[in-house]
């Protein structure tokens, strides 16, 4: 599917990044691991059509897989799944929820991350989705839009993790490479995260997962 197949599905047809306003943000790529191994192996290694990320922020991880798709010459294309709200670990911390930098009681946060794809010339490479992830999840399958690779990093808690995971399981197509942030078998930061990828392993017999600083990976069965 290019870029255009999925502005068709998921847009009506209307290019989301088309028209962009004269006034663009600085950019600013600040992410947490933004940059992984595991996300330029996923584009080496599958050569996506089609990765879906779940939890853009920014954009700087997105914008690291896009950057890895173009200096490999993959005509792939990022969907950037976010409500560009933030979640309850930006809005608890007072130095993340200025990140989000709300206007009139909204966050206007999307407007960073427009202005980093924009900056970076990679508008040709990333469709965004701003909503929640279960109802883009439903969206992409009403539509037909499967993805070769899904990078998770959206809420991170137990529940929100493991709802997540079912949401995108059949959205992702057989032999496709399911990667999540913040695993941490020592438990870290975010203990929700591997109690719900390690149990979503168990219930659908999935081999693995592997992990490595920080994220962790398994593949979907043909
Ligand atoms: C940790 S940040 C993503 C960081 C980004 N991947 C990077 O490397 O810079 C998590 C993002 O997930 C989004 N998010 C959290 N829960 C979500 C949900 N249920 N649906 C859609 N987006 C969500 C937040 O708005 C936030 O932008």
């Amino acid at each position: 599917m290019t870029r255009q197949d999925l502005i068709a599905a998921l847009w009506h047809g209307r290019d989301p990044f088309a028209d962009p306003p004269a006034d663009l943000r600085p950019a600013d790529l600040q992410g947490w691991r933004s940059i992984h191994p595991y996300l330029e192996e996923a584009v080496i290694d599958l050569r996506p059509a089609v990765i879906v990320e779940i939890g853009t922020w920014k954009g700087a991880s997105a914008l690291y897989l896009a950057r890895t798709l173009a200096e490999r010459g993959i005509d792939g294309t990022i969907v950037a799944v976010d409500t560009w709200l933030g979640a309850v670990d930006h809005w608890a911390d007072a130095g993340l929820f200025a990140e989000l930098r709300t206007e009139h009681g909204f966050p206007s946060l999307y407007r960073t991350f427009l202005a980093n794809v924009l900056r970076a010339g990679m508008a040709d490479r990333v469709v965004p989705l701003p909503l929640d992830s279960v109802n883009a999840a439903e969206l992409m399958r009403l539509r037909g839009v499967s993805a070769d690779v899904i990078h998770l990093d959206a809420g991170h808690e137990e529940a929100s993790v493991a709802a997540d995971l079912r949401a995108w399981w059949p959205v992702l197509r057989p032999g496709g490479l399911f990667i999540a942030d913040d695993y941490d078998r020592l438990g870290g930061r975010f203990p929700g995260v591997t109690r719900a990828v390690d149990a979503f392993c168990a219930e659908f017999g999935v081999a693995g997962p592997w992990s490595h600083r920080g994220k962790c990976k398994f593949v979907k069965p043909e």
